[in-house]
């Protein structure tokens, strides 16, 4: 099956921290792609900025350096590379003082082509940045700008952030990247819910018992020091990419997949999630902290040596949360997230109820299993329905359960799109539909806040857990006290 590509209007994208990180893994190969795919129209410009002096040759090499590392070798074609880095230049400039600002209003010149300002910066940035471009007029009507998270670390700091940016640009103008939605299996869910009769029936408390979120991660800090230890798994992985997975579940049927009814229902969600205050927060929830163990193949060390300094912030989070609207009332979704824990998978698992009562001889054909529905994010992205059969042969009645796999790698063998290629198309686009709004995120820290301040009023400590393995022994005990287990996620 070829995939259709609809080329996009003619644009100007500005990468404020071009020379950083998420330029260098992230943002330049998605471009990239989109480039080989034919996606950009003429003429299409790229600006990398940021504090570093560079030429545009030099800012050339290491966008050619950033595909060398990371696209895959049989993806780079040699004659769409030499145009992709001919769209390319860089205007150093400093937001802290305005110097630079000048000469990138000149680069960019009178075009009135969309323009796409994308914040690969530190928040702490995205105030002075969004005032130099007012300040010199960068802004024009066909301009987004595009907003990385951390959007705070509590519900005053990202309405401090959120006023910053809102000053100005419109709501309409700003997109809130949370790169889980650019997913593609993420997408699907709301294919697999919204495109088939099949399952939306059964989609409430009346048949499924209990909702399962596992976002697990192999790395451990990686070069994230600063970030990750004022942040912890709870601000990193659960306000945004966790929850926001909870919405595309938990979410009513939008009336379109316009961006406004989409995010209408997610906030609905948000909203109805019941507050784990600090008298619940020990039953709820667990937090961890990784120690020394073997990981991704080698021994590794605990994160407070690999900080190199104690701390307690939490490296694993286990909640079981709960929705409090007629669909979702006594239906546990229970989320857990980490890092260093025994396999990277990110996955859904959607639990029915079992059935009411067994015509079967339970001594000759064996347990019966509930239906599962798993929704695998990543890696091996695909759709598992587990159900029960009968063992073929001419013996008795035995029951086995089996899964009707949708693997999406084998049927469609292409390339799963890396999210950042999506996302950066649809600000393009102007369409926010896989885009936070800033009620959305408001929401998410309302009910973040009361945990974290649950933790810190009662000094909790993370507890420990053996890198290499699925966290503490209290996320096992956080889902068996209800008589449930996580799915075995391998
Ligand atoms: C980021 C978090 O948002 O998501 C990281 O800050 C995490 O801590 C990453 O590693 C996970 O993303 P993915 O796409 O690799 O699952």
């Amino acid at each position: 099956m070829t995939r259709q590509i609809i080329p996009v209007d003619p644009f100007d994208f500005i990468i404020f921290g071009g020379t950083g990180d998420l330029s260098e893994r992230k943002l330049l190969p998605a471009l990239y792609y989109r480039q080989r795919d034919h996606q950009f129209s003429e003429p299409t410009r790229i600006i990398g900025t940021s504090r570093t002096k560079m030429s545009d040759e030099e800012f050339r090499t290491f966008a050619r350096k950033a595909i060398a590392s990371h696209v895959a070798a049989a993806d780079v074609d040699e004659k769409e590379l030499e145009k992709f880095l001919a769209r390319l230049s860089y205007v150093p400039a400093d937001a802290t003082t305005g110097t630079g600002f000048d000469a990138l209003k000149k680069a960019i010149g009178a075009s009135t082509a969309i323009r796409a300002f994308y914040m690969a910066v530190s928040p702490s940035l995205f105030g002075s940045i969004s005032d130099q471009l007012k300040k010199h007029e960068l802004i024009t009507p066909a301009s987004r700008i595009v907003v990385e998270k951390p959007i705070g670390r509590d519900l005053a700091s990202a309405q401090a952030l959120n006023d910053l940016v809102g000053d100005d640009f419109h709501e309409s103008q700003i997109f809130r990247i949370d790169h889980y939605l650019g997913k593609e299996t993420v997408q699907n869910l709301m294919a697999l819910r919204f495109a088939n009769a099949l399952y939306e029936p059964l989609w409430n408390s009346a048949h499924i018992d209990h909702v399962q979120i596992t976002v697990a991660e192999t790395v451990g800090l990686e070069d994230r020091v600063t970030y990750y230890d004022k942040a912890g798994a709870l601000r990193d992985m659960v306000q945004n990419h966790m929850l926001q997975l909870l919405c595309l579940v938990a979410m009513e049927a939008p009336s379109s997949m316009d961006a406004d009814a989409v995010r209408d229902e997610k906030l609905k969600v948000l909203r109805a999630l019941k507050r784990i205050n600090g008298t619940e927060a020990p039953k709820h929830t667990v937090r961890g902290q990784y120690r020394a163990g073997a990981s991704a193949g080698g021994p590794v060390k605990g994160y407070v040596e690999e900080l190199g300094s104690e701390s307690n912030t939490e490296t694993f989070v286990a909640i079981k949360a709960e929705i409090a609207n007629w669909r979702w009332a006594g239906v546990p979704f229970y989320l857990r997230t980490g890092k260093r824990l025994a396999a990277r998978v990110s996955e859904i698992v959607i639990e029915f109820k079992p059935i009411p009562h067994s015509i079967f001889n339970g001594d000759s054909a064996g347990p019966i299993f509930a239906n599962q529905l798993v929704i695998r994010l990543q890696p091996d992205e695909g759709v598992k329905q587990y159900i029960m059969i009968k063992d073929p042969g001419p013996g008795g009645m035995r029951l086995r359960q089996i899964s009707l796999d949708m693997s999406f790698a084998q049927q469609f063998q292409s390339r799963a799109p890396d999210a950042y290629e999506r996302l950066i198309m649809d600000v393009i686009r102007g369409n926010q539909t896989l885009f936070m709004r800033r009620d959305e995120v408001e929401a998410a820290w309302k009910w973040i806040d009361p945990i974290q301040n649950a933790w810190e009023n009662a000094k909790q400590d993370a507890q420990g857990y053996t890198a290499g393995t699925w966290g503490p022994s209290a996320s096992i005990a956080l889902i068996e006290r209800d008589g449930r287990t996580w799915h075995e996620s391998n």
